[in-house]
């Protein structure tokens, strides 16, 4: 089964899930389902990486898979782990049976047997405790792999990647390989905090997603708060505009807008006036040097 049919239908179907597209977005979604590979996804913080797989999710009805990337992430927590507690447990009542732990010997001691065919049976299926990676490997309805801020890991992480990547299977030793009986849709998200290897990036489809114009912000908006009035989302995008020309520790996305609505929603402002901004400034600026610089720049009467 394919997951989009075409650039358009991305655009159509992401947009009922409440993702709006650009047609560089809408093209490059496309071609990660049809050609079954990798989407990279590169950009600011707050500009809809994480989202974009959370609407694909949606709109195709398939599960999310996520893995979460943080410094310290191993194989245990990204691919599988052995469950030691269960193996200890099975271990110990293998060996409380006399007719198989031990053998009895003609003046009635108990001897130990061979643990071997023990070895055969704590590591299978049962004792296995599957991560997101090979979750969505093994799954066999449709998936989609998240793999979120893969430039928070250490480079050996994705060393791990690379397999399961490149040929959709990953080895356990102890077990064999396992293959995908589909493939899953992957996403990988960064914020560029560090580069990543060209043996990851060769893998993948890139795209770098950035703020939106104007026309594509308002309808973001329209989109994500309900009953926004037009003239306030203008004056809004307009002010955010400006606010991401001033070269800030950190500018304000698409998120930071979103929040910034609700806020003018909830206390019911119908005129984002200077006073109306210096006043809701803390729902889209978090630094105090950006909240200074902010209203120093657009001469804000107070703050
Ligand atoms: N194209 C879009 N259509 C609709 N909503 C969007 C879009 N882009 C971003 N958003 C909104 O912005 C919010 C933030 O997006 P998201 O969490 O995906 O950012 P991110 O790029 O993953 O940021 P970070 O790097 O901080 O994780 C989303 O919850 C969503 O409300
Ligand atoms: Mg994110």
């Amino acid at each position: 089964m394919t997951w989009f049919d075409s650039p358009a239908d991305v655009a159509t179907r992401l947009d009922a899930s409440g993702y709006l597209t650009d047609p560089a977005t809408a093209t490059t979604t496309f071609l990660a389902g049809a050609l079954e590979k990798p989407l990279l996804l590169e950009g600011p913080a707050g500009v809809g990486k994480t989202e974009l797989a959370k609407a694909v999710s949606r709109a195709t009805g398939a599960e999310l898979v996520r893995l979460q990337c943080y410094e310290g992430l191993d194989e245990a927590r990204a691919l599988y782990e052995w469950n030691y507690k269960k193996q200890l447990l099975a271990i110990q009542a293998y060996g409380a049976q006399p007719q198989r732990g031990t053998a009895t010997t003609v003046d009635g001691n108990h001897q130990p047997q061979p643990w071997n065919d023990l070895d055969h049976s704590i590591f299978t299926d049962e004792f296995l405790l599957t991560r997101p990676l090979l979750t969505a490997i093994r799954r066999e309805a449709q998936t989609v792999l998240l793999i979120d801020e893969v430039d928070k890991t250490d480079i050996e992480v994705e060393g791990l990647l690379l397999e399961v990547l490149s040929d959709f299977q990953v080895t356990i030793p102890e077990l064999g390989t396992v293959a995908a009986t589909r493939r899953p849709f992957v996403v990988l998200t960064s914020n560029a905090s560090r580069e990543l290897s060209e043996a990851l990036k060769r893998r993948c489809l890139y795209l770098h997603l950035d703020y939106p114009d104007a026309k594509r912000e308002r309808e973001i908006l329209h989109k994500q708060v309900p009953g926004l009035d037009d003239r306030i989302a203008e004056q809004l995008v307009a002010t955010v505009g400006r606010l991401r020309d001033l070269e800030l520790k950190k500018a304000p996305s698409i998120a930071e807008s979103v929040d910034w609505a609700r806020t003018l929603i909830a206390l019911e402002i119908r005129d984002l006036d200077e006073v109306a901004i210096a006043e809701t400034l803390g729902a889209v600026l978090k630094h105090q040097s950006d909240h200074q610089r902010a209203v120093k720049e657009l001469k804000l009467g107070r703050s």
